[in-house]
């Protein structure tokens, strides 16, 4: 809009504050024009921010669309090029890898097998697009057959257990070309056992995205169809937190840049804007990622679907919250679209 819209502008009185000079502010001076509005946006949201989640299937049979999260697929290994061409060309500057195993057992091995699912999910990107930013996700429950994200014992999962198993993976993904690998299994110096794994096989520039504060949430449903990787028993409370608290993420932060975290992450993300808030300021020097998680695009998809919401404006406008919340990278399953959006 060129022309300033006065039907929408207010008259007379309405609106008008008197200042110390003795004119008037109206606050609705700067909306009126849309080069404006531009010039004072306080939040930009840039392609540069986004990371594209992926999930990989080892068997071609467990490909295809994820039925709960319309538009997203599970990638045959044969089948990757054309996905990172297109991640690519919408310069996405990073994907996080899932991987859905041809085999689970109860140690979660093919997490850690270096020729297993991730890691040649690796090296074929690496050989196709060798610029592309790789994050590797680090869990056991994709590759467990109980579906915990570590080693359960009687009746819990054994951390210092899981510990060596996440190291072992890291170092897979690493050895195989990853990037930045990304533990999301919420054991207890799982970040700590992964940096001095990754130093002491001379990964010295792997970066740790520590998944750091990860609630216990129900937003992470179609995940977990999508990555076949739901518990068969219990649930994820004795590790992820208890979304009720705020100070507890802020030690879950602290911990993990202590432990060498080069990235944080906070997870979910829309209803945990106050955390992206509080742990942007707690840990001002390392950069900080907000996951947009299944559940989130899940409701945004079915919203839209119904002609209930406008899909393209709801994208942008969470994504721009999540962004004013004080995240500087967002991984998304929107992000092909919006890439789309933001080169429009
Ligand atoms: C594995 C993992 C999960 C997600 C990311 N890594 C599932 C879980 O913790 O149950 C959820 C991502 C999403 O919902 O999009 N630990
Ligand atoms: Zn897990």
């Amino acid at each position: 809009m060129s022309e300033r819209n006065s039907f929408f502008s207010a008259g007379g009185d309405a609106g008008r504050y008197e200042t110390s000079s003795g004119s008037y502010s109206r606050k609705r001076r700067i909306r009126g024009r849309a080069g404006l509005r531009d010039m004072v946006r306080e939040t930009s949201l840039s392609v540069r921010d986004l990371i594209c989640p992926m999930f990989i299937a080892e068997n071609a049979a467990d490909a295809g669309p994820v039925a709960s999260m319309p538009g997203v697929v599970r990638h045959r290994l044969d089948d990757l090029e054309r996905e990172i061409e297109q991640v690519a060309a919408r310069r996405i500057p990073a994907v996080l890898l899932f991987g859905i195993p041809s085999h689970k057992d109860a140690q979660g091995s093919g997490a850690y097998d270096s020729n297993g699912v991730i890691p040649a999910a690796i090296r074929r990107i690496k050989a196709s697009r060798e610029d592309l930013i790789v994050v590797a996700d680090v869990c056991l429950c994709e590759y467990t057959d109980h579906g915990h994200c570590g080693i359960v014992r009687e009746d819990h999962i054994d951390n210092d257990e899981t510990l060596p198993l996440l190291a072992k993976a890291a170092v897979a993904y690493a050895d195989a070309g990853a990037d930045v690998v990304a533990p999301s299994a919420m054991m207890d110096g799982q970040v700590a056992a992964i940096r001095s794994a990754l130093d002491a096989n001379g990964r010295h520039e792997t970066a740790i995205l520590s998944y750091a504060v990860k609630y216990a949430s129900a937003l992470y449903g179609p995940f977990r169809d999508a990555a076949a990787c739901a518990p068969k028993f219990g649930d994820r409370r004795s590790h992820q937190m208890d979304p009720a608290n705020v100070r507890e993420a802020l030690a879950e932060a602290e911990a993990d840049v202590a432990e060498g975290a080069d990235l944080l992450m906070v997870k979910p993300a829309g209803a945990y804007l106050d955390v992206i808030a509080a742990v942007r300021q707690r840990c001002p020097q390392v950069p900080l990622a907000a996951y947009q998680v299944s559940g989130e695009y899940s409701m945004i998809k079915a919203a839209a679907a119904n002609g209930w919401i406008d899909e393209r404006r709801v994208v942008i406008e969470t994504l721009t919250a999540i962004k004013r919340a004080g995240a500087d990278i967002i991984i998304t399953y929107f992000a092909k679209d919006a890439a789309e959006y933001l080169h429009s």
